[in-house]
């Protein structure tokens, strides 16, 4: 018997859906993501209790010791992980979920008869599959335990093609008889098209993907929900479904590219990954000392954060460099990209970590017109963001993202460790303008160098 009337747990299912809307708004901007994360997360917790309290559950010891374990293992994953591995685990995490909305699904299949549940059920199946598999090759892929190229067979569109058609027979034939050995079969092509899908997309897309998978799994948790009769799933579920679509299209058009171009653009022939040589051709490179004078003597400065600071965990100290430029009357921004770092976001919890002031920060359409009026851009482990092959070239990989016009500033400053490409693989021709000049090094220790030679001006 369940210890809550019914009324009582659509009053709290209502709730923990008004939580879940408001923690997505409170995640829209830096200044309310802290407190939106903490309401979805509580929003979670009375959604859990409230179907402990509601339902009657068979095996409670069994779930309790799952909920134990999952969270033994997840939680010091989430505390540990790296900010620039941020990708990485969302993928894990989005993949496991999208597994679990398949497996209930298969476990459901015995208990209804009913055809449109069934159309639920190998929705939730198909897509969970999908996820899962599509997520595994994304962890690999960014991970770098496989490469980060694009992986591709001949005649694989053919072999997608051919997997998709036989998994939605499978679809027919489970709605139509409930089989349980067509709901294996149709795990098993899931499994196939989600590593299909994937395998084909090159480093700098990545990203995206998981986006999208994560989309993938909303959708699939969303029909589980009408599997098990539980509104909340269908609700939270199309959340994270709409949630996940509009931030891939954000994503994609912050990079110029289409949605189709980053999953079928390796088998169109078009490279999602460019070539990762070196170039020697001869640079500028200087000294902290040097940049000090350029930084203490400008009157504006507009400093470009990019993965690289992310790596070297240079955020309070380019923090400090930009409060002393300050203090010396001179006029500081931070530049924005929507892509630069590994995920949407990244720069701006890299900078509200270091408690850079929000109205310091300035997206790209806002700062690009201001470059001209900036005596330096100093661009601190950002390469493909400020690269202008993606105006200049159209057979690059970036051709078409719109990017952060630091070339039109006065001088422009790189702190980078060497002059390897960005993630795209591509060189940036930047480097070798006249006006660009070099500080190789770890950015955290060049910044430090550099903020102690402009306190010493
Ligand atoms: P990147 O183009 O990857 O450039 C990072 C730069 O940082 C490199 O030049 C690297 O050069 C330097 N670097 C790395 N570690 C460093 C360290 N410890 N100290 C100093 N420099 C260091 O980064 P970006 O400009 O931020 O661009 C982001 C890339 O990610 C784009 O290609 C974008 O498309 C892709 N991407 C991002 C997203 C989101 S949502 N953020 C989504 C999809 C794709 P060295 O190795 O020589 O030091």
């Amino acid at each position: 018997m369940s210890l809550l009337p019914a009324e009582w747990t659509a009053l709290l299912y209502l709730a923990v859906a008004v939580c879940f809307i408001l923690a997505l708004k409170g995640l829209s901007s830096p200044k309310t993501a802290r407190r939106g994360n903490l309401v979805g997360s509580a929003g979670a917790l009375v959604a859990v209790i409230t179907v402990f309290l509601s339902v009657k559950l068979d095996n409670i010891p069994a779930i309790l010791i799952a909920i134990i374990v999952g969270a033994g293992i997840a939680a010091p994953i989430a505390r540990r992980v790296q900010m620039t591995q941020m990708p990485q685990l969302v993928a894990l995490f989005n993949g496991v979920g999208g597994g679990a909305a398949a497996l209930v699904a298969v476990l459901e299949l015995g208990h209804t008869d009913d055809p449109w549940v069934r159309v639920a059920v190998v929705f939730t199946m198909l897509v969970g599959a999908v996820s899962f598999s599509g997520s595994a090759v994304t962890v690999a892929k960014l991970q770098e335990l496989i490469t980060t190229r694009p992986l591709l067979f001949p005649g694989m569109r053919w072999v997608m093609s051919a997997t998709l058609v036989a998994a939605i027979v499978a679809c027919g034939f489970i709605v139509a008889t409930g089989s349980a050995g067509w709901a294996i079969a149709l795990l098993v092509l899931g499994l196939a098209a989600g590593l299909l899908l994937v395998l084909p997309v090159g480093g700098a897309d990545v990203p995206i993907v998981i986006s999208l998978l994560n989309a993938f799994t909303g959708l699939a948790v969303a029909a589980s929900g009408i599997v098990l009769g539980n509104v909340l799933l269908v609700v939270a579920g199309t959340l994270v479904g709409a949630s996940g679509t509009i931030l891939t299209r954000a994503m994609a058009s912050a990079m110029g590219r289409g949605v189709s171009g980053i999953l079928f653009g390796a088998f169109r022939g078009g490279s999602t990954a460019g070539s990762t040589t070196q170039s020697d051709r001869p640079v500028r490179s200087t000294g902290p000392e040097d940049v000090a004078v350029l930084l203490g003597y400008a009157q504006r400065v507009v400093i470009v954060p990019g993965y690289g600071l992310a790596v070297a965990q240079g955020q309070h100290t380019v923090a400090e460099l930009a409060t002393a430029l300050e203090e010396r009357g001179i006029q500081v921004d931070f530049a924005i990209h929507p892509v630069a770092g590994r995920m949407p976001g990244h720069m701006n919890v890299l900078l509200a970590e270091a408690n850079v002031p929000y109205e310091s920060l300035k997206e790209m359409a806002e700062v690009n017109p201001e470059f001209k009026n900036t005596d330096v851009a100093l661009v601190v482990g950002a390469n493909d963001v400020v690269n202008p092959a993606a105006k200049t070239s159209p057979g690059s990989p970036i051709y078409g993202m719109p990017i952060l016009e630091v070339g039109d500033a006065g001088q422009v400053v790189f702190l980078k460790r060497s002059m390897r490409p960005g993630f795209a693989g591509i060189e940036n021709e930047l480097l070798f303008d006249p006006k660009t000049t070099l500080l190789f090094g770890d950015a955290k220790d060049s910044l430090t160098k550099v903020l102690g030679a402009v306190k010493a001006l």
